[in-house]
């Protein structure tokens, strides 16, 4: 029996006229769960319970908010199985990511709770004799959390979590293909006690989402997903006056050096490039490698890609789980063409794969391009799919150059052993993350994510992310009795 779910709103179960269905990508004639698609009516009455929501909630204390988080963190862990079975289900990755992904949801609920305690303001000297000062931090309003099937439990806690703890109410509209998880944690929390209309769920596509972007009774849009649709996010936000936060693309580099350690840097460039089939904001797009070792790391590299084995997500030898869909697959596809027609060398995969397991789902096989130029398409575009490009330098200016010489500017590595080099990386990449001697995916909780350029509009999910989801207020009190004018009494 097919799984019929609604929208939540306001604690009510609202169904739809239309519908879509989510699909397990490694078979793709498993439905998952049936949704109903969100229309304008729906996102209304999402935003409008959430409005009305957010005059109790905001007067809730954050530490009694944030037990319910606490609660809800325990509740992820217990059900941390069920909910990376569901995931390796519906999106395909791997069950050791989906466990990391919830994962991942379970320490941001942990670190967020912990918040609830901490939202500290300031208090500072006033200019002027018995005059207090402060700033505080308050709620904004009601939020609309739109996420990506990438990580369909991990994405939305990032954003829900700190949103609910400082106060505001909030609209989940998570990605089509992966609606089911983000269903599920939703109720969760509901379970763990976030009260009816605080958190409200509205399933849909690309409509659904530009009718919640545009509403202008949201505060706040919250996005992460394509750079093309963040964009026209930002667009519809400057109309309405919404604050807007946007982590958009990336074509992460990892730099090796001469003297790095060969079997570590394979090792982080594999798992960057490939884990998650690729499909990470994060991943390993570029690989920069110093000349004096490029061909003894190109053929160590390809040596490891050609043995991972590519298949279902839940079957314990499957190191590359499917693409998320057709459209995906066909897309990552193009760009092994377009590499090909650019000069790019393609010395493993290159292929949608075939054999035994593999028909009925959206595979593709791990592809490496050797000898890429820096300006190649395949070089500059985000793939979002198990595709690497290596790009020979001679020597570590040329590779900071190469490897800041693109839009984005999310994550980056250099594997050196020398750390006068690893520090001077750390200045000069010029990305929201820098990793040494590790790859570019695997990012913690509790600090700042995201990135420079077009990858996003210079808010940080993670640590600091209260800094979006809360607006600062500055209060003054005069406790001389007499009228005191800021500038001018006491001055000469
Ligand atoms: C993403 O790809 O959008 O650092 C998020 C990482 C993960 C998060 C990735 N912790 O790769």
């Amino acid at each position: 029996m097919t799984e019929r779910l609604t929208h939540i709103i306001g604690g009510q179960q609202v169904a739809g006229p239309t519908t879509f269905e989510s699909r397990n990508p490694a078979y793709w004639q498993e439905v998952v769960g049936v949704f109903p698609s969100g229309t304008g009516p729906d996102v209304d009455a999402a935003v409008e319970t959430a409005r009305l929501a957010f005059r109790s909630w905001r007067l809730v204390p954050a530490p009694r908010r944030a037990e319910i988080l606490f609660r809800a963190a325990h509740l992820l862990s217990e059900r941390k199985e069920e909910m990376s079975r569901l995931m390796t289900r519906e999106m395909g990755k791997p069950l050791v990511e989906a466990r990391g992904d919830v994962q991942e949801g379970v320490d941001m609920l942990f670190y967020i709770a912990g918040e609830g305690r901490r939202l500290f303001g300031e208090t500072t000297p006033s200019e002027l004799p018995s005059k207090f000062a402060m700033s505080v931090r308050s709620p904004i309003g009601v939020c609309a959390c739109i996420t990506p099937w990438n990580f369909p439990l991990a994405i939305p806690s990032w954003k829900i979590a700190p949103a609910l703890v400082a106060g505001n109410t909030v609209v989940l509209k998570p990605a089509e293909d992966t609606p089911l998880v983000a269903h599920r944690f939703v109720e969760l929390l509901m379970e763990a006690g976030i009260p009816s209309g605080v958190l409200n769920i509205v399933h849909g596509g690309g409509d659904t989402g530009a009718a919640l972007a545009k509403h202008p009774g949201v505060d706040l849009v919250s996005f992460t997903g394509s750079t093309e649709t963040g964009r026209s996010i930002a667009h519809a936000c400057a109309d309405t006056g919404a604050r807007v936060s946007l982590e958009l693309g990336g074509k992460n580099a990892i730099i090796v050096m001469e003297d790095a350690d060969l079997e570590l840097a394979v090792d982080g460039a594999v798992w960057g490039a490939f884990g998650t089939s690729g499909q990470r904001c994060t991943a390993s797009s570029r690989l920069i490698v110093h000349k004096n070792i490029y061909s003894t790391f190109l053929s160590l590299l390809a040596e490891r890609t050609r043995t991972l084995v590519l298949g279902d997500g839940l079957e314990s030898s499957t190191q590359v789980g499917p693409v998320i869909n057709q459209s995906q697959l066909q897309r990552i596809h193009e760009y092994t063409e377009i590499g090909k027609a650019e000069g790019a060398r393609v010395i493993c995969g290159g292929e949608i794969a075939g054999g035994e397991g593999l028909q009925e789902g959206w595979f593709y096989t791990p592809t490496i391009f050797a000898d890429v130029e820096p300006q190649m398409r395949v070089a500059q575009e985000e793939i979002f799919g198990p595709v690497t490009s290596v790009i020979p330098v001679d020597g570590y200016e040329q590779a900071i150059e190469v490897a800041n010489g693109i839009k984005y500017g999310l994550s980056s590595a250099i594997y050196t052993a020398n750390v006068n080099r690893a520090f001077t990386a750390m200045r000069d990449l010029n990305t929201g993350i820098v990793y040494v001697n590790a790859s570019t995916i695997g990012a913690e909780v509790h600090l700042p994510f995201g990135g420079t350029k077009q990858t996003g509009n210079g808010h940080r999910e993670g640590g600091h992310v209260l800094d979006v989801f809360t607006e600062w207020k500055a209060i003054y009190v005069d406790y001389s009795g007499t009228l005191q004018r800021a500038q001018i009494d006491n001055q000469p």
